[in-house]
């Protein structure tokens, strides 16, 4: 448990690194692809492989879950066990856990549905996502 515990703060370190992610206009001019390099790659890795070993981190490739959009949009928005929610307001404390809006939820949602061998063609919009239910935000207080 300690141990998969000194994984998960060293990958959230290594997406906290980036000066890029501190900030939400930097955030907002990335892609889809882009937002997953920058931070979902630190902890499901290159090409959605997830890590093995300590068999925290899904894989995201070939992920029969992902048909269903909301599926993933809920876990970004809100986390999922270990995974921090990305929906919720940018930490206070300087630390780590980026906020994504809307839009770029939507457009992350959409590159992980459409590569690594996941070809899920229906595109959700940011719209969509703002329908979902946001209990992570309201958790974590307003903007
Ligand atoms: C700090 C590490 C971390 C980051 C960063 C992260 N995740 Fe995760 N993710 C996890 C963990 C851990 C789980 C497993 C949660 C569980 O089920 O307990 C998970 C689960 C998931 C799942 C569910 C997979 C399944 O088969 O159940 C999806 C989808 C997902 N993550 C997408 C993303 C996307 C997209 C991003 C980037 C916006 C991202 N994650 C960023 C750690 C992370």
């Amino acid at each position: 448990m300690r141990g998969l515990l000194l994984l998960v703060v060293a990958a959230v370190s290594a997406y906290a690194d980036s000066p890029m992610l501190t900030s939400r206009a930097a955030l907002g001019s990335l892609t889809g692809e882009q937002i997953y390099d920058h931070i979902c790659q630190g902890c499901h890795m290159q090409g959605g492989q997830g890590a093995t070993g300590a068999g925290a981190y899904p894989k995201l490739a070939g992920n029969g879950k992902f048909v269903s959009w909301e599926f993933v949009a809920q876990t970004v928005l809100n986390g999922r066990g270990g995974m921090p929610p990305f929906g919720a307001p940018a930490n206070q404390e300087g630390s780590s856990r980026p906020h994504l809006t809307d839009a770029q939820i939507s457009d992350v949602v959409n590159y992980v549905r459409t590569h690594f061998k996941n070809s899920y063609k229906s595109t959700v919009t940011a719209d969509q996502v703002a329908a979902l239910p946001h209990p992570a935000a309201e958790l974590f207080g307003p903007q």
